[in-house]
């Protein structure tokens, strides 16, 4: 077992077990969380008991009806308390976090101060849950709309963003007056154990965040079919999100859902081209390139698309495989045995389809059986996998087009719709391809959005809600209309 002591300032950020009314329960059923670089067991983590559910939504709904009934100014300095532990013990949740995901420590850091920068937010927009007075029809009437916080709310976060992503459903559900019941992903859940410890040491009362661990699909259920809660937030894979849509139909819940990506990244002719290698280096292997809006497609102007591979291969080489821990370390390991089967596949796939391989392509076996070399493939057509589905790792597949309308219908040849980019010098360029573009957010000339804001979902112009970002307040209010006879 890894010894956490050795290495943490503090080790008792590091629980094993469910958090549920600000007690700590170890339950002699656990399932193992490892290192996906080497293998090396981290945790034994404790599962849910169907009472221990039961238990965690009566003590998050108790809690509720007092945290709701807190001033906003309460509230707001309790959370903004929780932003300081955050940053007051930034190495170690950085360090639990490369330990059990396995990014890089700089960037693990970055995330830390991501998820910190929610609760940052959100202490000052728990203040501003502003409602609305509206004139009435009649004389003798008075009409106004408050707005309310909706109730106890579930998270299922995912394990690529373990610390962010968890942020930013907690914060502003927080900020709102609700009470969270979290469920962390199985292969990360010490970074959202040890922000509940810390939420628990800045005085956030029990139960207004309850953390469960245990098998995904039996909690998905229970949560989806609870009557109690009020409003679901995910994030994760399409093909859950529309399962728990489905799910949740019975019990009419609140959904935000930020689902999976396939986002183009449009290469122009007039681009500034070291400006777009830095975008593509920088969305593309952040995180191994396991992030839902990193650029899935490179579509580049037929004209540059050598000088751009060039380029790319230069910066490409520079990028260093190890553990996270080793600070000359660019990337990571994949998560598990599955992700590297699914890159392996999508790489034979594309050979196949008439591919070339430009560099990378297999696992860098002196490294370890994780660590996927950072590959470019410069693709003649669209018909391999590589094009429709989410990779999730490393690879950088080239695509080419030769006018603006090609590039658009090329990009929009997806059913996911979370996040694109272009790049491109012309601001008429900008207005009309990012209006023409049916994805819930463009960056332009930048290869780094986050999905904060995500309106669409991730499926193809949804509309399912906005995921809950440092907009999303209003995610985890209810309006009350309130009309007064005088
Ligand atoms: C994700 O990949 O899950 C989201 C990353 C982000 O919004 O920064």
């Amino acid at each position: 077992m890894f010894n956490w002591a050795k290495y943490l300032k503090r080790s008792d950020l590091i629980q094993t077990g469910l958090l549920i009314d600000g007690v700590w329960i170890n339950n002699p059923d656990t399932f193992r969380v490892i290192n996906p670089v080497n293998d090396e067991l981290l945790a034994n983590i404790a599962i849910a008991t169907n009472e221990d559910l039961d238990n965690s939504v009566k003590s998050s709904k108790d809690a509720f009806l007092i945290w709701s009934k807190k001033s906003a100014l309460e509230r707001s300095r309790l959370i903004r308390k929780l932003y300081e532990l955050i940053i007051e013990n930034i190495d170690d949740l950085a360090l639990i976090l490369t330990i059990e995901q396995g990014k890089p420590l700089s960037e693990a850091k970055n995330e830390v101060l991501y998820s910190a920068s929610f609760f940052e937010w959100f202490s000052e927009e728990a203040r501003r849950a502003y409602g609305d007075v509206i004139p009435a029809n009649n004389i003798n009437q008075r009409s106004s709309v408050i707005k309310q916080a909706i109730g106890v709310c579930a998270a299922i976060t995912p394990w690529n963003f373990p610390s962010a992503m968890l942020g930013r459903k907690l914060a502003p559900a927080l900020a709102a007056g609700c009470t969270m019941i979290a469920k962390p992903a199985s292969m990360t859940p010490l970074s959202a154990n040890a922000l509940g410890v810390l939420a628990l040491e800045a005085g956030i009362p029990a139960a207004c965040f309850n953390i469960i661990h245990g098998h995904s699909g039996k909690i998905g259920e229970f949560l989806c079919h609870n009557q109690d809660i009020r409003k679901l937030t995910f994030t994760g894979s399409t093909e859950v999100g529309v399962w728990l849509y489905q799910n949740s139909a019975n019990t009419m819940k609140k959904l935000s859902l930020e689902l999976g990506g396939n986002a183009p990244l449009i290469v122009f002719d007039d681009a500034n081209l070291d400006l777009a290698i830095d975008g593509i280096i920088a969305s593309k292997f952040r995180n191994s390139g396991q992030t839902c809006v990193c650029a899935n497609r490179i579509l580049v102007h037929k004209k540059i698309k050598n000088i751009l591979i060039d380029k790319l291969l230069d910066k490409v080489s520079q990028l260093q495989l190890g553990d996270g821990r080793d600070s000359h370390v660019s990337l990571g390991p994949l998560i598990n045995d599955d992700a590297v089967m699914h890159v392996n596949s999508l790489v034979a796939d594309a050979i196949d389809h008439g591919a070339n391989l430009i560099c990378g392509g297999k696992v860098a076996a002196n490294i370890g059986k994780r660590f996927f070399e950072p590959t470019i493939i410069d693709c003649p057509n669209t018909k391999n996998r590589l094009f429709k589905e989410e990779i999730f790792a490393p690879v950088l597949p080239i695509y080419t087009f030769t006018t603006d309308e090609e590039a658009v219908a090329m990009a929009n040849n997806t059913e996911y719709g979370l996040a694109s980019y272009i790049f491109t010098q012309s601001n008429a360029r900008i207005y009309r391809v990012s209006e023409d573009l049916e994805f819930g957010m463009v960056g332009v000339n930048t290869g780094s959005i986050s999905a904060e804001n995500v309106p669409f979902g991730g499926i193809k112009m949804s509309g399912l809600g906005r995921e809950g970002g440092k907009t999303g307040i209003n995610e985890y209010l209810v309006e009350k209309y309130i009309c007064t006879q005088i």
